[in-house]
C-alpha cells in the first residue's frame, strides 16, 4: 500500500486508466456525484443492470459528459442475432467496454464481434472492446454439475476463455484467482478484467475469493473493477490514490520479475 511504498514507480501515472469504478448505486444523482468526484482519478465507470434499468442510456451520456469512459456491464446472453444487435446499440452509445456470456456460444460472440465491427466502420463509431464473462464467481462445482457441466470451475473457465479468444473477444471478466491460467491459455494481448479485488487492509464485504490490487496486477490483470472499498471510503479520492499506488507496484513487480507469476 502507499504507506509502505511512498514513491510511485515510472508509468504509475497511466495505471489509473486500469482502475474501473463500479457505479452500483440506485440513482443517476448518486452516480453523478461519484463521477464528478472521481472522473479524473479512475479509468472508467462500470454501469450494471440495476443503474441502467433505473436510469437508461442517459446514465451513460452523463458519464461521457464528464469526459469519462464507460464499461456497460449488462452481460448479454441470447440468440446471436439479438446479442449482435444489442452490441451495435452499445457501440452507438460510445461505451469503451461491454460484456457478453461466453457460454452463449462461439457463434453468438463471433457474430456480435463482426456486426459491431461492421457498424463501427459504417457509422464512424469507436469500436468498443467486447469482454466475455466465463463462469460467474457465485458458481461452484455443484452448480456447474446441476447444469450439466462435469468439469471443475477452473477447467470450465479455461475452456470458455479459449472460446472467447477464438471468437475475437477483446478479453474476459475473471476472478483474480483465474488470471494466471487464462494468461497462460490465451496469451498477453487478451485483456483480463478483474473484480473481487480489495485494498491490502480493507474489509472483504461479500467477496470471498479476493486478492489485493497489487497481487491482481502482479498476477497479470489488465483492469481492476472495484466498487465498495472506494464508494464507501470516508475519502474516496484518497482511497483511489492508495489503490492506484498498490496497483502500480504490482504492475511493476510483474514486469521486472515475470517468472514470479
Ligand atoms: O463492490 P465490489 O468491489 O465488490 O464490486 C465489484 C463489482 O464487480 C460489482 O459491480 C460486481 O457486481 C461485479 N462483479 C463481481 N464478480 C464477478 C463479476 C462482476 O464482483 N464475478
Amino acid at each position: 500500500m502507499s504507506a509502505r511504498w511512498p514513491l510511485l514507480p515510472p508509468r504509475a501515472h497511466s495505471i489509473r486508466h486500469r482502475l474501473i469504478l463500479a457505479l452500483d448505486v440506485e440513482t443517476i444523482a448518486e452516480a453523478e456525484e461519484l463521477v464528478e468526484l472521481l472522473h479524473d482519478a479512475v479509468g472508467a465507470f462500470k454501469i450494471g443492470k440495476q443503474l441502467f434499468l433505473h436510469a437508461g442510456p442517459e446514465v451513460v451520456r452523463m458519464v461521457h459528459r464528464h469526459g469519462a469512459e464507460v464499461f456497460l456491464d449488462l452481460k448479454f446472453h441470447d440468440i446471436p442475432h439479438t446479442v449482435a444487435r444489442a452490441g451495435v446499440e452499445a457501440a452507438r452509445l460510445g461505451v469503451r467496454f461491454f460484456d457478453v456470456h461466453a457460454s452463449g456460444s462461439f457463434e453468438m460472440m463471433a457474430r456480435t464481434n463482426a456486426e459491431v465491427l461492421r457498424a463501427c466502420r459504417r457509422e464512424g463509431l469507436r469500436r468498443p472492446k467486447i469482454l466475455a464473462v466465463t463462469v460467474l464467481t457465485s458458481l461452484g462445482t455443484g452448480d456447474l454439475r446441476r447444469v450439466g457441466v462435469a468439469d471443475g470451475v477452473e477447467s470450465q473457465v479455461a475452456r470458455l476463455a479459449r472460446l472467447a479468444h477464438r471468437a475475437g473477444m477483446a478479453g474476459v471478466v475473471a476472478s483474480p484467482l483465474e488470471i494466471g491460467r487464462i494468461r497462460r491459455e490465451c496469451g498477453r494481448g487478451f485483456l483480463i478484467v478483474t473484480p473481487g479485488v480489495r485494498p491490502a487492509r480493507g474489509a472483504h464485504d461479500d467477496q470471498k475469493r479476493v486478492l489485493t490490487a497489487s497481487e491482481a496486477m502482479r498476477a497479470g490483470a489488465d483492469y481492476l473493477v472495484i466498487g465498495r472499498p472506494i464508494r464507501e471510503a470516508p475519502d474516496p479520492r484518497a482511497m483511489v490514490q492508495q489503490i492506484v499506488a498498490d496497483m502500480a507496484h504490482g504492475f511493476l513487480a510483474a514486469r521486472t520479475r515475470p517468472a514470479a507469476r
